[in-house]
């Protein structure tokens, strides 16, 4: 059946940028290209076929990605291969963006395709391997949900299960809506028909996917949903349900109310606030004020008063007085997040927040950033101390890449959980199983402790 594809005796290999969608989708392209017949592999030297799925959201991971593709022109392809040059494409939002600009600038890759035709690549791949010529395939929105296309996932005990892609919130510093287009819902039908199949394959857990997966349903039914998707996924019997990420704007009571009913539902919640100043907010179009994010932090505690909180903050955005800053550091010591993601603003032409004039300088936001990272780290700490002396089921991930002496997996609150592997077992029989482990330390970013059988 895959000798007759271009892709026969072929390998390749995706590097991923950015988020869980781009993640996803890098699993995706894996279970279309092994479909066909292409051999996945793990490193660039030995593939004949390269794709970058690519993030833009920041600056940093823009030049990273030139940078990479450029350098690629000096990697021999193995001798071995099947074709004469090394096949090299570009998709995600960076192929979204710049379309044919990018071969302009790397005349060296063949391939560009965008967020909403995965479903092409194939044959675009196809037709670069026998002509050796640039295939560009960027349309401006998906015609429908992809739903029918294979995945490769990366552990068969977890999957990623979008239900809804784009986004229409419009935050003023955020490409992703020029990028990822308007957001569409995807039926609940094949929500649930694919969460059945993954509970079938023995899969622990899913983690619902989408831009602000709380507006699920708007454009299907005129309301969210997205309290009935969380009810229909436990149903299916799935172990452990999450789901990213959250807009606090439209995250109901309903919703808060079911970490407290629904028994699947894991303790934690990623819930970005971005700012703590109401100033900032506002110029951020984020719509709710510091006060509105507490009061959602107040009821989720008050559902789960040991729910692990994490978010997102931005540090500098334009106009960012020392004040709105201080505001922010307040929002943060008050909730007492597990974890925090911290950005320092990054100008993304064409978005409104980039003709904000601004001149803070680089120095005074660094400060600012450091202060917030030390700030989080001894946070992080303080939490994860009301776990030692704790059990703890962990969904047992594998072997540390640090120490293969150690077993690595996530706890419900989503810590890293260090443990021994215990004698007569291995990490590879204990992967994807969950197991208590009694914790002995916390750490700020891991626990560790002992299996108790
Ligand atoms: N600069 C810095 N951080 C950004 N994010 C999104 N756009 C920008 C930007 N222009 C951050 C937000 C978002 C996370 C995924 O990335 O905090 O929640
Ligand atoms: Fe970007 Fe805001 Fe949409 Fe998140 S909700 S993807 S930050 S525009």
């Amino acid at each position: 059946m895959t000798t007759s594809t271009p892709f026969f005796g072929t390998t390749f290999h995706v590097v991923t940028f950015g988020c869980q969608m781009n993640k996803h989708d890098s699993e995706r392209i894996s279970g279309m290209l092994e479909g066909l017949g292409s051999l996945p592999v793990n490193s660039i030297p030995e593939a004949d076929i390269v794709i970058y799925m690519t993030c833009c959201v920041r600056e940093a991971a823009d030049v990273r990605l030139y940078g990479q593709v450029a350098s690629l022109k000096n990697v021999p392809l193995r001798k071995e291969s099947p074709l004469t040059k090394r096949i090299v494409a570009v998709g995600g939002c960076i192929g979204q963006r710049d379309g044919e600009k990018l071969i302009q600038k790397l005349p060296h890759l063949d391939v560009v395709f965008g967020t909403h035709n995965l479903v092409s690549l194939p044959s675009l791949l196809g037709e670069a391997i026998a002509d050796c010529g640039h295939h560009v395939e960027v349309l401006d929105s998906a015609n429908s949900f992809p739903t029918e296309l294979p995945t490769s996932r990366e552990h068969a005990w977890a999957a990623w299960l979008p239900i809804t892609i784009g986004c229409n919130n419009f935050c003023t510093y955020c490409i992703v809506p020029y990028v990822r287009g308007r957001e569409k819902s995807r039926a609940m039908d094949d929500i649930v028909s694919e969460a059945r199949s993954y509970v079938a394959a023995g899969v622990k857990e899913i983690t619902l996917l989408g831009q602000n997966v709380n507006s699920y349903g708007r454009d299907l039914y005129g309301e969210p949903r997205f309290a009935d998707v969380l009810d229909a996924i436990d149903a299916t019997g799935i172990e452990r349900l999450r789901f990213a990420t959250s807009h606090p704007k439209d995250l109901t009571d309903e919703v808060i109310g079911k970490f407290a009913t629904l028994r699947s539902l894991m303790p934690a919640l990623h819930l970005p606030a971005q700012s703590g100043s109401d100033k900032i907010l506002e110029a951020m179009n984020r719509r709710y004020t510091s006060a509105h994010y507490l009061e959602l932090v107040r009821k989720l505690r008050k559902a789960v008063p040991d729910i692990a909180l994490s978010t997102d903050i931005i540090v500098g955005f334009p106009g960012e007085t020392e004040d709105d800053f201080q505001q922010t550091y307040d929002l943060v010591k008050q909730v007492g997040y597990h974890q925090v993601f911290t950005f320092i603003y990054s100008k993304r032409e064409g978005t409104p927040a980039a003709s904000i004039p601004d001149d803070t300088p680089r120095e005074v936001i660094q400060d600012r950033f450091d202060r917030l990272v030390d700030l989080v780290q001894h946070q992080a700490f303080e939490r994860n101390q009301a776990d030692a002396g704790r059990t703890v089921p962990v969904l047992v991930e594998g072997a540390s890449r640090r120490d293969a002496r150690l077993l690595v997996g996530k706890s419900p609150k989503n810590q890293t959980v260090h443990a021994p592997i215990p004698q007569g077992t291995s990490a590879e029989s204990l992967a994807g199983s969950i197991q208590n482990v009694r914790v002995d330390q916390a750490k700020t970013w891991y626990l560790s402790g002992q299996v108790v059988r």
